[in-house]
């Protein structure tokens, strides 16, 4: 919850997780910290498989641990996972002013889809539709 509440301007709320950890199309997988005692989660990938298709929903890193490609190993496990459940697309949605995550998504092979217009409402911001075959 606290990478979230630093990471996002409308961060999910705690039941939110809740509900994702209990679904079994939902996969959460977590980055830890390997020194820390109790390996402390420095970042974590939320992502449904449905059917044939790998849907993104949330991907965080702590701002402490940022640049260390964390989020593109989290990225890449969750593609590897999807893969191997016979999955050919990967889908995500990304706010335009997102630079970090949009440089991210490019430099792991997604491309502008489409756009949904006034898709978030906390700043009535477009999203962006990324996608790439897996
Ligand atoms: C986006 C985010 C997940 C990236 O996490 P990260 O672990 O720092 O990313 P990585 O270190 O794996 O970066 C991989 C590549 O993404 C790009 N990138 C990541 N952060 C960037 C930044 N601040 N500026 C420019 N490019 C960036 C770079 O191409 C980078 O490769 P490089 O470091 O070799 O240049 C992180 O900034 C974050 O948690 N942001 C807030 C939450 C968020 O926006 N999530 C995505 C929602 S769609």
């Amino acid at each position: 919850m606290e990478i979230e509440r630093q990471s996002f301007p409308s961060p999910w709320p705690r039941q939110f997780f809740l509900s994702e950890l209990s679904q079994p199309h939902s996969t959460t997988l977590v980055a830890r910290h390997p020194a820390s005692a109790g390996g402390q989660i420095i970042g974590y990938i939320i992502f449904w498989i449905l059917i044939d298709e790998l849907h993104i929903l949330n991907l965080a890193v702590h701002p402490s641990y940022r640049r260390r490609g964390i989020a593109r190993r989290l990225l890449h496990e969750a593609m590897h996972r999807a893969r191997v459940r016979g999955c050919h697309t990967a889908w995500l949605e990304v706010r335009p002013s997102n630079l970090a995550a949009r440089r991210l998504y490019e430099s792991c092979g997604f491309r502008l889809l489409m756009t949904r217009k006034r898709y978030y409402d906390d700043t009535g911001e477009d999203a962006l539709v990324l996608s790439r075959e897996l």
